[in-house]
This record gives structure tokens, C-alpha cells and sequence, in this order.
């Protein structure tokens, strides 16, 4: 019987209560800090699922239950994409399915299977990620970074269906992802000039 993805593994152990009850994910802390650890064995439930990830099929041998943000991380070394809450949160996790914007960490990647996943890696590729990148740059928008990944995804989301964001666009928009740094007044800018530059 496949069990439920069990999540890296480490000396100690945090079990987030949210995503522990829905995912049965356990998240490793170190020092303070959430990390991730490698798979590097085969375990009972593990399944071979293929992902489209940035216009190209991965393997993934994994339990369909494990979230993409796992098999991104863990399995296929892809770290751009970052671990927040677990719980779908704080958008740092986000990624694009279909070009939606999703939480990949409470997104199976059994649901993932067959759809066209795209990540910070790939952003710039994109005529929008890219303008939403250079505009980054240009307001030198991140502090510590972390959040930025999330931030960029949501932003590349909103302008492809929005090419004219108000304030309250934006903030609807951007309501998922947390900055810690509190960069939202940057972040904001930035989307407007993005806008200008695709206009
Ligand atoms: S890590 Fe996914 S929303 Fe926070
Ligand atoms: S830049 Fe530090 S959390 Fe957003």
C-alpha cells in the first residue's frame, strides 16, 4: 500500500500541522532553519512520474503524494524554487501550472503529472518573466531574497492576464506572497514598470 509522502529526513524533526495532516509531510529543522535533505534510496509507495518542468519531461521516483516542491528540491536539485510554511501560506513555494500561479508545496505531483509546470529557473525565458526580472533589478526590490522567487512567479502570473495593474490589482494579486523584509512598497513599483515595459 503506498504511504504517504514521509518528506526528507533529518535528526530532528518539525511537523508542520497543517500540511503533516493533509500531506503527511515532515519538514526537517536545522539550526532554526527549515532544510531539506536528499532522498537517496527507494522507498515502498515510490512511483516513477513524470513532470513537465520548464518544457522538458522529468523522472521522478516518488510517492505521488510528494509535493512539487519536494521533487523540485529533493529529487531534481532545482533550489530556486523555495521552502516557507509548507502549508500554502506564504507563497515562496510558488511555481506556474499551466501558467497559473500554485503553491507547489501542497501540490502533489501526482496533480502536477502531464500539466506544464514552469519555475524561477525558466522565468526569464518569458517575455513577461523577463520584463518582471529586469524591473526587479532595476528597483533593486530583494533584501534577503528569499521570498523573491514567489514574488517574481505571482508577478509574471499577474501581468500576463493584466497589463494595466491598479494598487488594488496588485495587492490582490500579491496578498499570497509574504516578505518578511517588508519589500512590498519595491515590489509594487517594480510591477508598474514591468507593466510600462510591456505595454
Ligand atoms: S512554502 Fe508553500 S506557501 Fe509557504
Ligand atoms: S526579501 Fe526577505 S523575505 Fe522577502
Amino acid at each position: 500500500m503506498a504511504a504517504g509522502y514521509a518528506g526528507p529526513r533529518r535528526a530532528k524533526w518539525f511537523l508542520s500541522p497543517v500540511a503533516s495532516k493533509k500531506y503527511n509531510v515532515r519538514t526537517a529543522v536545522e539550526n532554526g532553519l527549515p532544510v531539506t535533505a536528499r532522498k537517496d534510496k527507494k522507498e515502498e509507495g515510490d512511483v516513477m512520474v513524470t513532470l513537465n518542468i520548464n518544457g522538458r519531461d522529468m523522472q521522478v521516483d516518488a510517492d505521488p503524494a510528494t509535493p512539487v516542491l519536494w521533487a523540485l528540491r529533493d529529487n531534481l536539485n532545482m533550489t530556486g524554487t523555495k521552502f516557507g510554511c509548507g502549508a500554502a501560506l506564504c507563497g515562496a513555494c510558488t511555481v506556474h501550472l499551466n501558467d497559473q500561479p500554485v503553491r507547489s508545496c501542497v501540490t502533489p505531483i501526482s496533480a502536477a503529472a502531464g500539466q506544464q509546470i514552469t519555475t524561477i529557473e525558466a522565468i526569464v525565458n518569458d517575455k513577461v518573466g523577463k520584463a518582471v526580472q529586469d524591473a526587479w533589478i532595476r528597483h533593486d526590490v530583494p533584501q534577503c531574497g528569499y521570498c523573491q522567487s514567489g514574488q517574481v512567479m505571482s508577478a509574471t502570473a499577474l501581468l500576463r492576464t493584466n497589463r494595466k495593474p491598479s494598487d488594488a490589482d496588485i495587492d490582490a494579486a500579491m496578498s499570497g506572497n509574504i516578505c518578511r523584509c517588508g519589500t512590498y512598497q519595491r515590489i509594487r513599483a517594480a510591477i508598474k514598470t514591468a507593466a510600462e515595459t510591456l505595454a
